[in-house]
């Protein structure tokens, strides 16, 4: 028996640790894993590694994919659909497995209804994948942020800065959130909510009233200025989404023109820093968790379905229910963001 296993869209911490548990598991049983490189690029391309113990071993720690990973999807073209299936039919594979954000949930349903047996394992340090209560690299990501907020924090302190700290993770503020809770910012300015900036200023001009010299505000890359309907940020080189990326500079800008105080504003954007690195350890159980129920389901079925956490058990829930749905900030979390952060 074969089954196949591919990275697809932005990488994060914990892809490999997840490649490894469905190597352990599937060789455990005698069954050969076929990891397809660049995501769907390398099943239409035929492109592949054996996975096994020894491929794996010493993977479990180290950020990015051995693999490497696209955001490609064959499945938009008929041509491209048959070659992918083609290849899949060729090995064939028992089960594929495609872990991934989103869109690729989307993808991995379209090869399902194409005729490929998939699994869907959820990746994504936007932590923003409907039906999981959270994401391989998200818990890895927030600690990275809140590291940097920390950081700032110090030298913003010695310096009576206003420190603008713009973190990624798209249309939703999973990570603004709860890196600015974890760090202790005065203010966090999530996507879910549209930037008032005269309120900002309030804020800012308050504290210091209070004799507090400086502050930490976050800002989501996807967060909006009220009024304005299209995010900062510019087309993808060779397009693909949307590149966010610049909310934060923005903001700073507003603040200088408008506020009518001396301060000194500085913008520091964690960018890309967010998605590298070693995952965290609960990064590496989640991932191991996911590996292992995916393997098991690649091998015996059901297919169609993808791997996900509910209170804390490994579930499976249908591609159908899931593919491309986006999951905003639970209210819990925001409600507990208001109550600690100072309110614009
Ligand atoms: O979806 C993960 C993510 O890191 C987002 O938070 C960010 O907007 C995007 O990917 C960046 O993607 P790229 O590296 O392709 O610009």
């Amino acid at each position: 028996m074969h089954i196949g296993i591919m990275t697809c869209g932005g990488d994060c911490p914990g892809l490999n640790a997840a490649i490894r548990a469905v190597v352990l598991r599937a060789t455990s049983r005698g069954v050969s894993v076929l990891g397809f490189e660049d995501g769907f690029e390398g099943l239409l391309e035929d492109r592949w590694i054996a996975l096994d113990r020894d491929r794996t071993a010493g993977i479990l720690p180290r950020g990015g994919s051995i693999l490497g990973s696209s955001g490609a999807n064959p499945f938009v073209d008929g041509a491209a659909t048959a070659s992918a299936l083609e290849v899949a039919d060729r090995h064939r594979l028992t089960g594929l497995i495609v872990i991934g954000g989103n869109n690729s949930m989307a993808t991995a349903l379209a090869a399902q209804d194409a005729g490929i047996p998939v699994v869907g394992v959820p990746k994504t340090i936007d932590n923003d994948v409907e039906g999981t209560d959270t994401t391989i690299g998200y818990d890895t990501a927030v600690a990275t942020a809140t590291e940097a907020i920390d950081r700032l924090t110090t030298t913003a302190e010695s310096h009576d800065r206003v420190l603008i700290v713009e973190t990624m993770g798209r249309d939703f503020g999973w990570i603004a959130v709860a890196a600015g809770m974890a760090g202790g910012a005065d203010l966090v300015l999530p996507p879910e909510e549209p930037i008032r900036v005269e309120r900002v200023i309030d804020l800012v001009k308050a504290q210091r009233q209070r004799g507090k010299r400086f502050s930490i505000i976050v800002v989501g890359e996807g967060a909006l200025f009220e009024g304005e309907k299209t995010q900062t940020g510019r087309p993808q080189v060779g397009g693909g989404r949307f590149q966010l990326g610049g909310v934060g500079s923005r903001l700073a800008e507003k603040l200088a023109e408008q506020a009518g105080a001396p301060w000194r504003i500085t913008v520091s954007v964690i960018g890309h820093l967010q998605r590298g690195g070693s995952p965290s350890a609960a990064d590496r159980i989640l991932a191991t968790r996911f590996g292992i129920r995916a393997a098991d389901a690649a091998m015996d079925g059901p297919h169609g379905n993808m791997v996900a956490i509910s209170e804390g058990h490994i579930v499976l829930r249908p591609l159908t229910e899931v593919a491309g749905r986006l999951k905003p900030v639970n209210r819990d979390l925001l409600e507990a963001a208001r109550a600690v952060f100072e309110q614009p």
